[in-house]
């Protein structure tokens, strides 16, 4: 298949993100696989967070498809507090331009992030804040800069969900690496889930080890299955 070089991450030499389902993608492996829409309402009831972690930030692709996904879900005052990781941040001028692929879509919500992506100093290592505010609530978006075993290790509070979304284990072998993802099984809550768009043998193993209870469930665009964990 034919990949543009724009898409592609040179230092895993693998593409940020599919552009023909990217966003259908996320929101079929991320949010519906994760039940993300009745586990969002049991926290506004209960005026709790849902506490999102996902590995590989990247442009930022997840976050449009998911506040597309909360804009049309219909509710309000949603809270959600979203601990990303980016080892190698990209230049806001090129997120904006690989995230334009969607822009007749979600146009609002790419202005959005990349104008809060601006604001950071993306030199400096460690933790920054973007904190979004649209119609259906607050994301409360955590990007640290730097290694995902260092962001999950400094960590404060577990996850209810984690987004493993961290190029192909083949090209990226460290961010499925078992010592990071048994710290990923610490960090996540008694039924909390996880979810990715690989089902490769040694990322199920680790994954298991870590305390996850895995199964298969629909994947989109060119996968029909992926990886579900449960916690419980
Ligand atoms: C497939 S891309 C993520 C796509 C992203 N979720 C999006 O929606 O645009 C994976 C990202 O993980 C980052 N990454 C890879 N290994 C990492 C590591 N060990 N620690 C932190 N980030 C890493 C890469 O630089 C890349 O941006």
């Amino acid at each position: 298949m034919f990949i543009p070089s724009y898409l592609v991450n040179e230092h895993f030499d693998d593409r940020y993100f599919d552009v023909v389902s990217a966003l259908d993608e996320a929101q079929q492996i991320y949010f519906r696989n994760n039940n993300l829409i009745d586990r969002i309402a049991a926290g506004i009831e209960a005026k709790t967070p849902l506490i999102i972690g996902e590995t590989g930030f990247g442009a930022g692709r997840v976050v449009i498809s998911l506040m597309e996904f909360l804009q049309e879900s219909g509710l309000k005052n949603i809270s959600i507090e979203y601990n990303t990781v980016e080892l190698y941040p990209m230049d806001p001028d090129r997120m904006f331009h690989l995230l334009s692929e969607f822009k007749d879509r979600a146009g609002d919500e790419i202005d959005t992030l990349v104008n809060a992506y601006r604001l950071i100093d993306t030199t400096r290592s460690g933790w920054h804040s973007m904190k979004i505010q649209r119609s259906f609530g607050t994301l409360d978006i955590n990007l640290w800069i730097g290694e995902a075993l260092e962001m999950v290790n400094a960590l404060e509070n577990s996850c209810d969900v984690w987004f493993l979304d961290g190029h192909s284990p083949k090209k990226n072998p460290s961010i499925w690496r078992p010592e990071l993802l048994m710290e990923i099984g610490k960090k996540t809550k008694v039924y909390g889930t996880c979810s990715t768009f690989t089902v490769a043998g040694a990322v199920k193993r680790a994954l298991i080890d870590a305390g996850f209870t895995l199964k298969k469930l629909p994947g989109c665009g060119g996968k029909n299955e992926v990886l579900h964990g449960t916690t419980c």
